[in-house]
């Protein structure tokens, strides 16, 4: 197999100026979706995809996608791409890396003055993320009839501000339909976010699948009384309840290998030093990679709350707002990202996603697959989460290549 290479300082250079916006003093990035430096990301991207020669297209849920056209217009594309929002603490790279490899794929293309016979399409996918609105992947999942238009549009934040709204006020409420995309392929390149890769002193995973979420909001109530005066049995103590709820989660995931729970949003009312608090607000996130699995995790959170319900008093509302089962890739798809690294003479191995991916909403309705590479002690949703340069072009070079395999040169 012929192999093509990808310019990795110009790679490198987009990376760091694109993280230059919403910078963290910690050398992090914070980029909430859809808040004005989201607006500066996506602005800035649309000005570098114009520069390559792409036509740019922008959908009702504000999904960005930038096409370098095929030889054969009748064809579908082969697309790529990610997401340019971050974690509030969030690093350079997650996200961003797998929409900037797909720039520096059409960038390498026009360098190498090779024509494909299908279109080329980088997507920016809107609040992959899923910190500032949840749930994450809204983008992908919209575009994939996971979730309806309206059920996005109407979402809100903490504040109560409706992400249609703020799509509006940043200039990104597209015109063009969220139905009917197709794909030749879809590939998303990524950091690995876990420690797997690097472990093993492999350059590049075959991500053969995504592991399964459910996602939950909880509301448990107390009753407010006086710290000094209430006797410690006559308590009926809201974040007592909700401490041993934390625990009982980590005791879940822990019995359920290699299966994940987190505890990672809470509001405490009144969150006054001297008074017991009366009203907790907070999420429950579970994963596993496979279906059996994260379904008897569910079913044992719902028997832990009745128990602590009966025995502390405290009333506990588990409302369930996500749940995609386990996602498995393409097998042609997974094959051309296995070729392109071994003809390309990275090491690799086949790893399973634990993060969620826009890329597991796009294989519903399109062959798809991910490239992962390493990333520094494993840690992502991180200010100090880093790769190198090196890794950064492996990534994209696999990407570049596993992308021709589909796309067709023209003779
Ligand atoms: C988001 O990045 C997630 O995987 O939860
Ligand atoms: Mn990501
Ligand atoms: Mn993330
Ligand atoms: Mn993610």
């Amino acid at each position: 197999m012929q192999v093509y290479t990808i310019n990795k300082a110009r790679l490198w250079q987009s990376l760091m100026d694109m993280a230059k916006i919403g910078a963290t003093d910690k050398g992090g990035c914070c980029r909430l979706a859809l808040t004005d430096l989201d607006k500066q990301a996506r602005d800035l991207y649309i000005q570098w995809a114009k520069d390559a020669g792409c036509d740019i297209k922008i959908d009702q849920v504000g999904n960005i996608r930038a096409t370098r056209p095929g030889t054969d217009s009748t064809l579908p594309p082969v697309g790529t791409g990610s997401h340019l929002d971050t974690q509030p603490t969030g690093g350079k790279f997650d996200g961003v890396f797998g929409v900037l490899a797909g720039l520096e794929v059409i960038r390498s293309l026009n360098d190498h003055q090779i024509k494909t016979r299908h279109p080329i399409e980088i997507s920016v996918w809107t609040n992959e993320e899923g910190s500032r609105f949840a749930p994450a992947m809204m983008g992908s999942g919209v575009v994939s009839g996971r979730f309806t238009l309206d059920e996005i549009l109407n979402k809100t934040d903490v504040e109560g501000i409706r992400l249609g709204d703020e799509l509006e006020r940043i200039g990104y409420a597209g015109t063009e339909p969220v139905t009917g995309r197709a794909y030749k392929a879809f590939f998303e390149t990524h950091i690995e976010q876990g420690p797997y890769l690097e472990a093993e002193g492999k350059m590049i995973g075959v991500v053969t699948g995504g592991q399964g979420q459910r996602w939950y909001d909880v509301e448990l109530i107390g009753q407010e009384s006086h710290a000094g005066t209430t006797p410690m049995h006559l308590r009926t103590d809201a974040l007592t309840c909700a401490s041993s709820l934390i625990l009982a989660v980590q005791s879940i995931a822990k019995a359920n290998k290699p299966g994940c729970g987190t505890v990672g949003f809470m509001q405490v009312l009144p969150n006054s030093r001297n008074t017991i608090p009366g009203k907790i607000t907070m999420s429950i996130d579970l994963r596993h990679p496979e279906d059996q699995a994260l379904t008897a995790m569910d079913e044992a959170l719902k028997a832990k709350i009745e128990a602590l319900e009966a025995d502390t008093g405290v009333k506990i509302a588990l409302t369930p707002i996500w749940y995609y089962a386990p996602i498995p890739f393409d097998p042609d798809c997974i094959a051309a990202v296995r070729e392109a690294a071994e003809a390309l003479d990275y090491s690799h191995m086949d790893i399973i996603a634990g993060a969620g991916h826009d890329a597991c909403y796009v294989s519903d309705f399109a062959p798809t697959s991910m490239v992962f590479t390493p990333c520094l002690n494993g840690i992502s949703h991180n200010e100090i989460e880093s790769t190198t340069a090196e890794e950064c072009e492996a990534g994209c070079a696999v990407l570049f290549n596993a992308m021709l395999t589909l796309a067709q040169i023209e003779a």
